[in-house]
């Protein structure tokens, strides 16, 4: 069912993996296998849903700084979810966009993300955000430099620079802003996701853990944003038109 209010973009910070493992007794990686299942669900319910646009945090900049062999275990996961998830991305007319610093990931997964990427581009309707080596202060660093450097080249006057200026040198590039911002496990910071793009996006906190996420947690996500009132610095008076009805 398609509901009012719909966010166009969710960006999911999907956490708990390691967590659930442990509730398990299972080792950490474990945990990120059911949650790479858990993203097969999210992907589905986003599409049957009619989210246009889903973002899903995957690796952060400083989850280099985990143990080796859990990184190595991330990436090998990832390489899989790629080979596996293309032919479905092309069967449900999915675009794929990768956020974060590309080239400082393993040779073979760029291989993989380029093919994605280049085999889905044509796709205009549905988009699928994957924030890998991503960080939002690593991200706003890149575009002030790139910034800086189209000023000193005279292809931009810094007097004209605006947040519509600005976000084109974000990763994200054209996507839209996200409306609704889901973490998991019941944490509740933004750990370095898309502060900029944010600025006014709803905060649904769960307290699933990643691996457990449905459909069903989706659509509760989904209600509560229903039910939430966006008033970007406005009062609650101005956006309810008929409370202003006696005073024209
Ligand atoms: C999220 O789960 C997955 C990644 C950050 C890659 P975690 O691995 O952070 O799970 P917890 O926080 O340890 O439970
Ligand atoms: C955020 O989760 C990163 C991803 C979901 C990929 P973390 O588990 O790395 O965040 P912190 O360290 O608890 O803030
Ligand atoms: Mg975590």
């Amino acid at each position: 069912m398609i509901q009012k209010n719909l966010p166009q973009h969710v960006a999911i910070i999907m956490d708990g993996n390691g967590r659930w493992a442990k509730q398990h007794g299972l080792p950490r990686i474990e945990g990120h296998r059911r949650g790479a299942e858990a993203v097969k669900r999210c992907l589905k319910a986003a599409q049957a849903n009619g989210v246009t646009h889903l973002t899903l945090y995957a690796f952060s900049v400083e989850n280099w700084n985990r143990p080796q062999d859990e990184v190595d275990a991330l990436m090998n996961l990832l390489d899989r979810f790629l080979r596996e998830q293309l032919p479905e991305l092309m069967k449900r007319q999915i675009r794929l966009r990768v956020i974060g610093r590309y080239r400082e990931l393993p040779e073979s997964i760029q291989a993989r993300l380029r093919e994605a990427e280049a085999a889905t581009q044509h796709f205009e309707v549905y988009t699928l955000g994957l924030a890998l080596n991503y960080g939002s202060r690593t991200e706003i660093v890149d575009a002030a430099r790139a910034i800086a450097e189209a000023a000193r080249i005279g292809d931009l006057d810094p007097a004209d620079l605006d947040y519509g200026t600005l976000r084109e040198y974000l990763y994200t590039g054209e996507m839209p802003d996200p409306d609704l911002v889901i973490r998991t496990s019941g944490e509740s910071r933004l750990s370095n996701f898309l502060l900029l793009q944010s600025a006014y996006a709803e905060i649904y906190l769960s307290r699933v853990l990643w691996p457990d996420f449905d459909e069903a947690e989706f659509k509760n996500a989904l209600s509560e944003y229903a039910s939430r009132e966006r008033r970007y610095g406005k009062t609650a008076e101005q956006l309810v038109p008929s409370t202003n009805l006696t005073h024209p």
